[in-house]
């Protein structure tokens, strides 16, 4: 059992916390519009509600917010976030998805890495998975889904690792944080063949699976 927090009440946090919770996690859920906290906590049920800023109760914290917004909320919690894993599930996309807003040669991961205090380590993960993928998924699946995770320690990722596990999703370690940048670029590529598909995106399901 991991203890998480989730920051953000958007679509990847309720099918994070969903899972999370249905996995057997601890999950707390943090965001700047206490109602919308509430209010997600209460539809995926037996979560708890977290205030930013404040010392999260999980011992991984999950920035499902924007990229522009990673970096300074964990500017804003600061030393409340060491010794905690911070997981990094954004896509830097561009608006015309030709690119990556990220610096060239880094990632968001290793930008929002710069952000974070002493003792806390930033792990990549969840980005190539789509949350209508990840709502519409089940432990039966027989189809397995893959998350991609990249780091620069070890514990971190192992930590991770088993939280992916819990969620009935298969890790995959794919090396340090400088991995996040091929990361991200992978989920332009399955944005691009999303939206090249003639058919309503709410119909359309893409995932990756990289072995039986
Ligand atoms: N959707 C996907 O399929 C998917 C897949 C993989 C990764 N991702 C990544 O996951 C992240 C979240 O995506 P999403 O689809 O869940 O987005 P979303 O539904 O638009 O939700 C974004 C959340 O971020 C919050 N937020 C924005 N700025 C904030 C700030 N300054 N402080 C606190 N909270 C803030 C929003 O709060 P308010 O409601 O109060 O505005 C909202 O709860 C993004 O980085 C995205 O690239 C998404």
């Amino acid at each position: 059992m991991s203890r998480i927090s989730i920051v953000g009440t958007g679509n990847m946090a309720r099918a994070l916390g969903r899972r999370a919770l249905a996995g057997g996690n601890a999950v707390e859920i943090i965001g700047r519009d206490a109602s919308k906290v509430d209010a997600l906590a209460k539809a995926i049920g037996g979560a708890t509600a977290g205030t930013i800023g404040a010392a999260p109760a999980g011992d991984m914290v999950i920035l499902a917010v924007p990229y522009a917004h990673a970096a300074p909320l964990v500017r804003q919690f600061g030393n409340a976030l060491s010794g905690k894993v911070i997981v990094d599930i954004t896509n830097p996309f561009n608006p015309d998805l030709t690119g990556l807003v990220a610096p060239e040669g880094s990632s968001a991961a290793q930008e929002i890495a710069k952000s974070a205090p002493t003792g806390a380590h930033v792990v990549k993960a969840f980005n190539t998975v789509f949350g209508h993928v990840l709502a519409a998924h089940t432990p039966e699946d027989p189809r397995p889904l893959d998350v991609f995770i990249a780091g620069d320690d070890a514990e971190a990722k192992a930590q991770v690792s088993v939280f992916v596990e819990s969620l009935a999703l298969r890790p995959l370690d794919v090396g340090d944080l400088t991995s996040a940048r091929w990361l991200e670029g992978t989920s332009v590529l399955l944005m691009r063949a999303m939206l090249g598909k003639a058919v309503p995106s709410s119909s359309f399901s893409i995932g990756l699976t990289v072995r039986d």
